[in-house]
């Protein structure tokens, strides 16, 4: 093999003699081809036309790839062969971004071609080229009627191109939130306390929702009611969440006992039947974060099985929950969020080292007197610092004991709770402290209370 420093040191004529030698060797082409860099403007890149019809893949993308890097019109027929009839998809995308890179007006006519490519990344490629062109009527006609593409990267494309909405004005700033929200608790329920709320109102939501009827605090007449409870909560949450921002759902598949010997119990796999509510609300899924608890801190199920070992008897300990992390839909990048805080806000809320670097997440569970399923606060605050910058306003619907609460708080950021039951609405009153929050003391109201302090 060749060096790094001999490979870029050698001239056209001398690589294309290296490559004619070698030419039954494609570990050693494509190790060239790899390391060729940048390419000077009077590049002959002639011999690379030879390994166009090499047998691996690899090394006829390579070979493209090189080629693009020389804008020369001359290769365009042999690219545009490639980019119509190579069998690998990538060196078609690839020979696509050469002649897109070319920003010829000849080559229009083959990306007009590849706009009907199977592969949709080929489509995105060719879509890129033409966007050089926007504003020429043929070509602005031609991307329009992708609107409607089969594939959601491709609409996703001409959408934000050519028809972004004109977003009606904000209430407010985007790192901004209402004083009427500030640090406070309601008494109610959640959806109907959420439809007092203005659009875009929240940063961020972090909850657990109610665990269908596997605990006492509600009663759901089916599992598919509970669902569309949960969708309309999350439709509600979407409404007044701020562009771009985020929805973390911490669920887990739940298990209902058995209603006698002669029954089975069943499993409900909520994290997997909610998501695609979700999605459908406009949610967009980013990740899945896995929350592990040690062993010892969950249910045996695996006991049975321990004695008897027969197949299909299995039962695993469940020692996972799962935090899925969903974002508003915006064509805006995260950038745009971010750079809506000044420096002062960014820098102060800058995660400390020491943060997690996986997707699983091992935190011991907490166990609270009062309340059945209580978050850690390790979780919570990993969520707030990792999800919200300092002054955020963080949601909680399902409020529970405040966890959430209590931990924006500790970390400067202010919470919006809403709790149904009055035992449990006691309870955070209890243990959250009432001294001033940067002006907001915390505030316990009824529904009807919160009503009358809406202007
Ligand atoms: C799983 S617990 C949340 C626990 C919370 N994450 C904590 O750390 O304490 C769900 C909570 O939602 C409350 N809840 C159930 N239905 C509700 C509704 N429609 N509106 C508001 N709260 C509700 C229940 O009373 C319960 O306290």
């Amino acid at each position: 093999m060749e060096t790094k420093e001999k490979i870029k040191s050698l001239d056209s004529e001398n690589l294309g003699a290296l490559i004619f030698e070698n030419r039954k060797n494609n570990a050693y082409i494509q190790n060239i081809l790899e390391n060729l860099g940048r390419l000077p403007q009077n590049f002959d890149g002639n011999w690379l036309l030879e390994l166009l019809d090499n047998d691996s893949s690899s090394i006829r993308f390579l070979a493209v790839k090189n080629l693009g890097k020389l804008k020369n019109e001359a290769f365009l027929i042999f690219l545009t062969k490639i980019a119509k009839t190579d069998p690998d998809t990538n060196v078609r995308r690839e020979a696509v971004s050469a002649i897109g890179r070319m920003r010829k007006p000849d080559t229009k006519k083959i990306l007009f071609e590849k706009l009907k490519d199977p592969d949709p990344k080929v489509v995105c490629q060719a879509i890129r080229g033409l966007l050089v062109f926007k504003g020429e009527e043929t070509v602005d006609e031609k991307l329009k009627s992708l609107a409607d593409h089969q594939n959601e990267m491709v609409q996703q494309v001409i959408r934000k191109e050519y028809f972004t909405r004109c977003l009606k004005e904000k209430a407010q700033a985007h790192s901004e939130s209402f004083d009427y929200l500030k640090n406070v608790v309601v008494n109610g329920d959640t959806i109907e306390v959420m439809k007092l709320l203005q659009d875009e109102s929240i940063h961020l939501t972090f909850t657990s929702p109610p665990y269908y009827n596997a605990r006492d605090y509600s009663i759901y007449p089916s599992y598919k009611s509970y669902l569309e409870f949960l969708r309309d909560v999350f439709q509600e949450v979407y409404r007044i969440t701020k562009e771009g921002r985020f929805l973390l759902l911490n669920t887990s598949p739940i298990i209902v006992p058995r209603v006698s010997r002669a029954h089975s119990s069943k499993r409900y796999p909520i994290p997997f039947d909610i998501h695609h509510y979700l999605v459908e609300i406009g949610w967009e899924f980013i990740d899945d974060i896995v929350w592990e608890k040690p062993e010892a801190s969950v249910k045996n199920r695996i006991g049975g099985f321990q004695q008897h070992r027969k197949p299909l008897g299995y039962k695993p300990n469940a020692v996972t929950e799962y935090v899925m992390v969903y974002r508003k839909q915006t064509e805006k990048l995260l950038d745009w969020n971010i750079h809506q805080y000044n420096d002062e806000i960014v820098k102060e809320s800058k995660v400390p080292d020491g943060f997690e670097t996986t997707n699983v997440w091992n935190i011991d569970p907490c166990f609270d007197n009062v309340h059945s399923a209580v978050f850690p606060y390790e979780l919570c605050k990993r969520v707030i610092q990792y999800y919200s910058y300092k002054n955020d306003l963080v949601f909680d619907p399902f409020g529970g004991s405040g966890t959430v609460g209590k931990t924006a708080k500790s970390l400067g950021r202010y919470f919006f709770l809403t709790e149904k039951d009055i035992k449990y609405f006691l309870y955070i009153k209890d243990k959250i402290d009432i001294e001033l929050v940067a002006n907001f003391p915390s505030r316990f109201l009824s529904l009807d209370e919160f009503k009358a302090g809406i202007k």
